[in-house]
């Protein structure tokens, strides 16, 4: 039996141990060998909008001769890969950095990705771009408890403690909340890197709204999983990310705002009209093109990815 730990090194335990974590074990985003889908998962129509955006802030800088991307909790680079793949025809000098904690997953990223990126364990001193798609919720958080009289902290095994912590929000005794202090310490160092950070997670405007929602969630094998006391290691543990106790971000909208606004609806057209010049040959090209119908629909569903927050910082700030 372990020692008595707070939560969030508990949680750090469970998903990143180097031996019998979470991720070092192989738990990974995916289809049928994954634990859970993510958007890049869905298929590749993620990373070609992101492509164009990536184009357009390319342009928008001035057309440098190098544009380096960092993208944080990379996992094994089907993101990096799709982007890589819409701009393969384009003119933006690219330079694609996947980041990714878990070894297990940073060599199927260098299997997968070849020379075409750089995969590495820790940010680049610089980019011009970071990028996270469900990094922040995958942050180790810490747990308090309301009492009678204040705030007490969640230790594990089940035990209050006494904390430095305070939410500054009025709730009932009992209720317990996460406070993201790594979600928000990762968004202040992915700052000094990049002059645009731009994060892709499932989360509320502010910590209240959390009150009356399950935010604490453990998935494997695309099942919501048990309480996460249970198997140490066996689950993903994730949180709802309160972007209140965040840096304020410039930018937040949802998830399928973003993909409209950077072009998803006319990426989703050509696939159709695509699909209406092919159907009869049913290539490969077709098939893709099709396919970009029901990507658009899981990506942009308001019951799922589509209510994700997109949050953007830029700085200095526009
Ligand atoms: C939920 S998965 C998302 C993977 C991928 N971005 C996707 O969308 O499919 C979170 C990933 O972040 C990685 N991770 C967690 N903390 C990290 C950190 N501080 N730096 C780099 N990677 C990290 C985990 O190992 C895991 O692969």
């Amino acid at each position: 039996m372990n020692p008595a730990e707070r939560f969030d090194r508990y949680q750090q335990r469970c998903l990143y141990d180097p031996d019998a974590g979470f991720y070092a074990a192989g738990g990974r985003a995916g289809g049928a060998r994954g634990d859970f889908l993510t958007s890049p998962e869905v298929g590749p129509l993620f990373g070609t909008v992101l492509a164009g955006a990536l184009r357009s802030w390319w342009e928008e800088a001035g057309s440098p001769p190098q544009w380096v991307v960092a993208e944080a909790g990379a996992g094994r680079g089907v993101l990096a890969a799709a982007v890589l793949a819409a701009s393969a025809s384009g003119d933006v000098p690219l330079r694609y950095v996947c980041v990714e904690r878990s070894a297990a997953l940073r060599a199927a990223a260098v299997e997968l990705l070849g020379e075409r990126a750089t995969v590495a364990d820790s940010l680049p001193p610089r980019a011009d771009v970071l990028l996270a798609n469900e990094l922040l919720d995958n942050l180790p958080v810490r747990i308090v408890e309301r009492t009678g009289e204040g705030w007490a902290e969640l230790w594990v095994p089940e035990e209050l403690r006494p904390t430095d912590l305070s939410l500054a929000v009025d709730v009932a005794v009992g209720c317990r909340l996460p406070v993201i202090e790594q979600a928000a310490a990762w968004v202040t160092a992915a700052r000094a890197v990049a002059p645009r950070v731009v994060t892709f997670d499932y989360g509320v405007a502010t910590t209240a709204e959390l009150v009356d929602r399950a935010w604490l969630r453990t998935y494997a094998h695309h099942e919501r999983g048990s309480d996460p006391f249970v198997e140490p290691g066996s689950v993903d543990i994730t949180v709802d990310v309160a972007v209140d106790q965040l840096p304020a971000p410039t930018l937040v909208s949802t998830q399928a705002e973003w993909l409209e606004r950077w072009g998803i609806e006319a990426l989703v057209e050509e696939g159709r009209r695509v699909w209406a010049e092919r159907a009869s040959v049913g290539d490969l090209a077709a098939v893709r093109a099709r396919s970009r119908v029901t990507e658009a629909e899981a990506l942009c569903d308001p019951d799922g990815l589509g209510a994700f927050l997109t949050l953007e910082w830029l700085t200095p700030p526009q």
